[in-house]
């Protein structure tokens, strides 16, 4: 059983560290005796807790190319996993009030960023065979909720792209997974005011980030060895039917 969740002494790669769902992953990896390298603008990693010894910040906008570029020149030789976090969800809004700019920035950072930077690492011979990528899309991505847009299309994108990716690694024996969420309680659900009705679709509640950490730990492990192209729906019963129906 230990040897399934094995973590001690592998390298990850967290992007979006700084808060949100990826510090809380971040953190439990530290627990579990992985090394941890957090990507994001600003660094407000909480240092003061246990194995912060084996965290390394890398500071960079991952809309930037030159500082995606940084990203796979510094760290460790190579990555055991990479949980691909970091995103914006912008603000909620009908598609006829998405302006061009906003829907650039959304694709921008929500997918060119993660595509580009796993492009650069794996050209780089940076990501070691038996890999686990883990891509954090939306529940949104599947279920095509009102008023979402941008980002539910840009996160489809990003579901399409990697599901290929995942195949053209598979050989290499690296491992592509997703995980969706629902409605979790971070910055980027704060700042969209969801209604608390609307919140309360989610049947199981809204947790918090340290809450949710098991399915992306589960898909970063060794005992998700043999899969490969899944998608684990985090999204506390959201996509279930709470009206009977015949
Ligand atoms: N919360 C939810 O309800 C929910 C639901 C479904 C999916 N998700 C997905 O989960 C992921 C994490 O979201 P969250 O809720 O934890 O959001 P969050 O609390 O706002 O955290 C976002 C993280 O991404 C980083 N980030 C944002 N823009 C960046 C950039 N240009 N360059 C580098 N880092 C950047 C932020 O760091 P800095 O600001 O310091 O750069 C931060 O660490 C996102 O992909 C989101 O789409 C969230």
């Amino acid at each position: 059983m230990k040897d399934l969740f094995h973590f001690q002494n592998k390298n990850f790669l967290v992007t979006g560290s700084s808060k949100g769902i990826g510090e809380a992953v971040a953190h439990d990896l530290l627990d579990l005796g992985a090394n941890v390298w957090g990507v994001s603008r600003t660094n407000t990693f909480n240092l003061e807790r246990s194995g912060a010894d084996r965290f390394g910040f890398i500071p960079a906008d991952l809309s930037n190319p030159s500082d995606r570029s940084a990203i796979s020149e510094s760290g460790p030789e190579q990555y055991d996993g990479i949980f691909l976090n970091a995103g914006a969800s912008g603000s909620i809004k009908p598609f006829h009030l998405v302006n061009e700019a906003e829907l650039r920035d959304l694709f921008e950072l929500n997918f060119y960023a993660p595509y580009l930077l796993i492009q650069d690492l794996y050209k780089k011979k940076k990501i070691r065979p038996g890999c686990s990528i883990v891509v954090n899309t939306a529940h949104g991505a599947f279920f095509q909720p009102a008023a979402s847009s941008a980002y539910t299309g840009a996160k489809g994108a990003l579901n399409g792209a990697f599901r290929s990716v995942a195949a053209d690694m598979a050989k290499r024996k690296i491992r592509v997974n997703f995980i969706a969420f629902g409605y979790v309680d971070t910055e980027l659900l704060r700042k969209n005011n969801v209604p608390e009705e609307t919140k309360a679709l989610a049947p199981l509640g809204v947790p918090a980030p340290s809450e949710i950490t098991g399915g992306a730990i589960y898909l970063l492990s060794p005992a998700s060895r043999w899969l490969s192209g899944t998608t684990i729906l985090a999204s506390a019963g959201l996509g279930l039917k709470q009206v009977p129906m015949l």
